[in-house]
């Protein structure tokens, strides 16, 4: 894990070099050196789009929709949205977006044209992901297969469909800026804090919002009656019991790779999909991380319990 320190002395030559490399003509380099460079970083950006989740909210998999095409429909307390296409097509999908443009995307939800997303695009967690692993997910999402299919414009009613206030929800609630490592803690720890707090978004679920749709940081990852698709997301942290204090370690990260539960049951919805198609591929290592981290979570008292359902 990296620490972020300031270095001026090694920061200076790294920035010359780096002047010096991108002033050399193309053809300086090795013949293939800049399609490897890009083929390791789609490598690295595939391991980080697993760990994420695999952006199944991207994929309309209900009606054999093409994969990161968009179109899935995601219901929130607001109203309903449609993901978004983020293949490389160049006019239906991110094809004509920079790295610049990617990595404000995820850091402030903000569009390349200006526009604010909507904070069901976990934005609010992605912005603790440095740079590098933003660009990496952006160099693996750019190899996947262009597909033109035009997005779907969301369906709430107002003023909840307008992008303008998003400015000021933004202001409120999203806090820009990388995860910085607790040196206080093990190097496992930290990573298992940066895989669930940035990269797995675990807490966009499993966190309690307000009324406005914000995360209620001091609930963090105690569980929400009403998660996305009006699913109900459990209480994760440590606490005996209303959380998943009597788990052990290894049934977490035995979870994390087959999707059962501590009692032998097989989780639904969408943790099962987030599970199927993303966390089941990380490393051993790094599940045990993210198990280690929830662990040392301080246990919050929360009976999470279901809405009622409308007619019922
Ligand atoms: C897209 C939303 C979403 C994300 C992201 C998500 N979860 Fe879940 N999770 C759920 C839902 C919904 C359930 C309940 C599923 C069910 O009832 O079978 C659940 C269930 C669980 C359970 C079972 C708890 C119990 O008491 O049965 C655990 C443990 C868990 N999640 C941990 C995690 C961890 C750790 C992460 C991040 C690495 C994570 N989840 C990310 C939505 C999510």
């Amino acid at each position: 894990m990296r620490t972020y320190r300031w270095r001026p002395r090694a920061f200076w030559p790294l920035c010359t070099l780096a002047l010096v490399v991108a002033a050399l003509p193309p053809w300086a380099g090795a013949p293939h050196a800049q399609p490897a460079a890009e083929g390791a970083a789609a490598a690295r950006g595939e391991y980080l789009f697993h760990a994420s989740g695999g952006c199944r909210c991207h994929t309309d998999g209900k009606n054999q929709g093409a994969p990161m095409a968009g179109g899935r429909s995601i219901k929130t307390p607001f109203g309903t949205l449609y993901s978004t296409n983020i293949t490389p097509d160049r006019e239906t999908g991110i094809g004509t977006w920079s790295d610049a443009d990617f990595v404000r995307a995820m850091r402030e939800g903000t569009g390349p044209d200006g526009r604010h997303f909507f904070p069901v695009f976990p934005y609010t967690s992605f912005t603790r992901m440095t740079d590098q692993d933003l660009r990496d997910v952006k160099a693996y999402l750019f190899s996947l297969k262009a597909v033109s299919q035009p997005n779907r414009p969301p369906e709430m009613s107002p003023p909840f469909g307008w992008r303008f206030p998003l400015r000021y929800w933004k202001w409120l609630n999203l806090e820009i800026g990388v995860l910085v490592a607790d040196p206080n803690r093990s190097e496992e720890w930290n990573r298992g804090r940066y895989l669930a707090e940035a990269v797995a978004h675990c807490g966009e679920c499993h966190t309690p919002r307000n009324l406005i749709g914000a995360l209620r940081p001091a609930m963090l990852d105690a569980g929400s009656a009403e998660g996305p698709e009006g699913e109900l997301a459990p209480n994760i942290t440590p606490d005996r019991d209303t959380g998943i204090g009597t788990w052990r370690e290894r049934d977490l990260v035995y979870f994390l790779e087959t999707g059962i539960k501590a009692d032998g049951d097989d989780v639904q919805g969408l943790m099962a999909e987030v599970i199927d198609h993303g966390y089941k591929y990380m490393t051993g290592a790094d599940r045990k991380a993210i198990a280690v981290y929830l662990q040392s979570l301080p246990p919050i008292r929360n009976k999470v319990v279901a809405k009622p359902k409308p007619g019922k």
